[in-house]
């Protein structure tokens, strides 16, 4: 794109009626030279008026909304560098350890000296290769499902899928809690988005049945990811059967986890196919790599790879994450020691929490993921800065990753971690350093 296009994108992007007229009238009259004053100071500071990002960094600090980056500088374990620092790791999705486990960085590093890295092209040109092919169909076996598709990551699955499969005036149901991927999903299909309270399958068949006839698409996550619960979802199969809704259930963060063949709320619950016609996750947790897939009908995947654009128009997976992924799934399906190890650490996590005066902060969850609510921003920021203190990190959740006064200490569990870091973290969450 030339860089006058690129102007005129942005200032459309910004939709700044009169700085982007200003613009066009000079594209319009093809005066090259007076494009040159768009870089003048008096129009740099117009800009930087017109887009107030100073004032806005300083609002997001003063509300203590301000994310920082930390930075690591090591593989991730039971222990991870946190600059400079080791410290114990309850903070990743890294579930199962397979982010630094051996044999998938081996399978990386084979696949790369065999196939090259990059994919070169969207899967539709030149990026399919015979091991994305090798990863679908394992996928699908994994999960019992008759087809699945690859995407680059979980965010780009969601919008892929919500924009194939819904049209104007669908209706996109939605749990109030689902991940930002399908809320924002949402806003690109231009279908109604009609979201319910966390977990209420009641208000969710009412929505539901107020238009039979009318294509509804329910999506909800299956465990969710900052809460760690999940829905009956056997009850929401029903009513979605009963009352003509497709049920799409995005398990990131159970696939790998839970269930005695690691096939999330597939196992947990004892589903299929026939209750949840669309099931989709990431690698970028248990995998411990990078990268997503939907799951589903021969049909319903076929017309992903027709329609999905973010599917279309995407460079397929490097082949390293996707000889990463294969072997992480293997370890996956043989080493079901890694989801037992995390049940035991949940139970003593729980214990432990209850024996210390925490049960009424903790959110307790069945899955990997336990939070500690803290109320507001600066209990939250505080608190991970204390537990930074004692050699533990977790992240402090605010908004608008959660609603207000929903602030909290994301903690997570991992196969990694032994007995005695549940007990340092507990004596660390009472303040006992
Ligand atoms: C429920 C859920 N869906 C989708 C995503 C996005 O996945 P990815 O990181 O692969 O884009 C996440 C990641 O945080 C998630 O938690």
């Amino acid at each position: 794109m030339s860089k006058s296009a690129t102007y005129l994108t942005f200032c459309k992007i910004i939709n700044r009626k009169t700085f982007y007229s200003t613009v066009k009238y000079q594209l319009e009259l093809g005066n090259r030279a007076s494009l040159c004053t768009i870089g003048s100071s008096k129009n740099i500071n117009k800009l930087k008026t017109v887009m107030n990002l100073e004032s806005r960094l300083e609002k997001l600090k003063a509300d203590n909304l301000f994310r920082t980056r930390v930075t690591r500088t090591s593989k991730v374990g039971r222990y991870v560098s946190i600059e400079g620092k080791q410290m114990l790791n309850f903070n990743s999705n890294d579930y199962l350890g397979l982010a630094s486990h051996p044999a998938v960085i081996l399978a990386a590093q084979d696949a790369a000296s065999k196939f090259g890295f990059g994919s070169t092209g969207s899967p539709l040109m030149s990026g399919y290769t015979s091991m994305h092919q090798e990863l679908e169909y394992a996928m699908a076996d994994f999960l019992s499902y008759p087809k699945v598709v690859l995407f680059s990551a979980g965010y780009l699955a969601n919008l892929g899928v919500a924009q194939a499969l819904l049209k104007r005036k669908d209706w996109f149901i939605q749990d109030r809690l689902n991940h930002a991927s399908l809320i924002d999903a949402a806003q690109i299909t231009g279908a109604e988005l009609k979201r319910y309270p966390h977990l209420n399958n009641q208000k969710a068949e009412t929505i539901i049945q107020a238009d039979v006839n009318r294509f509804k698409l329910w999506a909800t996550e299956g465990i969710f990811s900052m809460d760690g619960d999940s829905h009956d979802l056997f009850s929401a199969a029903l009513s979605a059967h009963t009352y003509n809704a497709m049920l799409w259930v995005d398990d990131c963060h159970g696939i790998g986890v839970l269930g005695e063949r690691g096939r999330g709320v597939l196992d947990t619950m004892t589903l299929s196919e026939a209750e949840i016609p669309i099931l989709s996750g990431t690698f970028g947790k248990a995998f411990g790599t990078s990268g997503a897939y939907v799951a589903g009908s021969h049909d319903l995947i076929e017309t992903l790879i027709q329609d999905a654009r973010t599917y279309k128009y995407n460079t397929a997976l490097p082949i390293p994450v996707v000889a990463a992924t294969l072997k992480a799934l293997e370890i996956i399906q043989t080493e079901p020691w890694r989801r037992e190890k995390i049940l035991e650490l949940i139970h003593l996590y729980k214990t432990g929490c209850e024996q210390y005066g925490l049960a009424e902060q903790a959110k307790f969850s069945d899955s990997a993921i336990q939070p500690i609510m803290l109320k507001t921003e600066s209990a939250a920021l505080e608190k991970s800065a204390y537990l930074k203190q004692c050699g533990i990190i977790t992240t402090a959740i605010r908004p608008p990753t959660v609603a207000k006064n929903q602030c909290r200490l994301r903690i997570t569990l991992n196969s990694e971690l032994e007995r005695e870091d549940i007990e340092a973290l507990i004596q660390c969450l009472i303040g006992n350093y």
